[in-house]
């Protein structure tokens, strides 16, 4: 099963993970964590050409193109792999946020982003999709104060209003694909929703 992760920035997924990769292993789920963009050496060293403040200068093309060669490593060198090995691939972020960032966020054409996808990804679509849904001034804040400002979030706040709205919108597109979790509520409430709403999504473990 191919499960991600999705929100605005300072939506808390990156905290979240490891305490629901335990819980879930617990469960006796065999379950393998990464991250988008990166997972893989060469995505790194997308990531940190995407992030760098330095490159102020690049164009929303170049950069959906740089999300989509990072994809295309991610999803063959990680993710088919471990799932052929029969385990739970849980990703921070994926194709969603491309259509998020670079489609609703720089108003590029969606229906070209999603073919540069289609093509990144091999059509590769995961089962379930968790949005960590939180105000963008409170998330923005949170990211500030957390010190790991980069390229991306020095992007205008109506910028992040637009991939707000875009989740969203994603969200009524394709329900069945989706679950919302309100990131608003405290630590503790939110890693208790996320628990419950994806164990209610698998499949009994194997040694249960
Ligand atoms: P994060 O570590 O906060 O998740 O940083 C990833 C950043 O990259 C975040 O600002 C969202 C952005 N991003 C895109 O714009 N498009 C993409 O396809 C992906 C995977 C991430």
């Amino acid at each position: 099963m191919f499960i991600t992760l999705e929100g605005p920035e300072g939506s808390g997924k990156t905290s979240h993970i490891p305490y629901l990769v335990e819980y879930l292993r617990e469960r006796g789920y065999t379950v393998f964590p990464t991250r988008e963009p990166g997972g893989t050496s060469i995505g790194e060293q997308i990531r940190d050409v995407l992030h760098s403040l330095k490159n102020t200068e690049m164009h929303p093309r170049a950069e959906t193109l740089l999300y989509q060669a990072a994809r295309a490593q991610f999803v063959e060198q990680v993710v088919r792999p471990r799932l052929t090995l029969g385990e739970i691939v849980l990703s921070d972020r994926y194709a969603d946020s491309t259509l998020a960032y670079q489609g609703y966020g720089h108003q590029q054409d969606l229906e070209q982003v999603r073919l540069l996808i289609r093509y990144a990804t091999g059509s590769l679509v995961p089962d379930l999709t968790v949005l960590l849904d939180i105000d963008v001034q409170v998330g923005l804040q949170r990211k500030q104060k957390a010190d790991e400002w980069n390229r991306m979030d020095a992007y205008t706040v109506e910028f992040h209003q637009r991939v707000r709205a875009g989740y969203l919108e994603m969200v009524k597109q394709e329900p069945g694909r989706w679950i919302v979790v309100d990131a608003g509520q405290t630590w503790a409430d939110v890693q208790a929703a996320l628990r419950n709403k994806i164990l209610a999504c698998l499949p009994p473990a194997q040694t249960q």
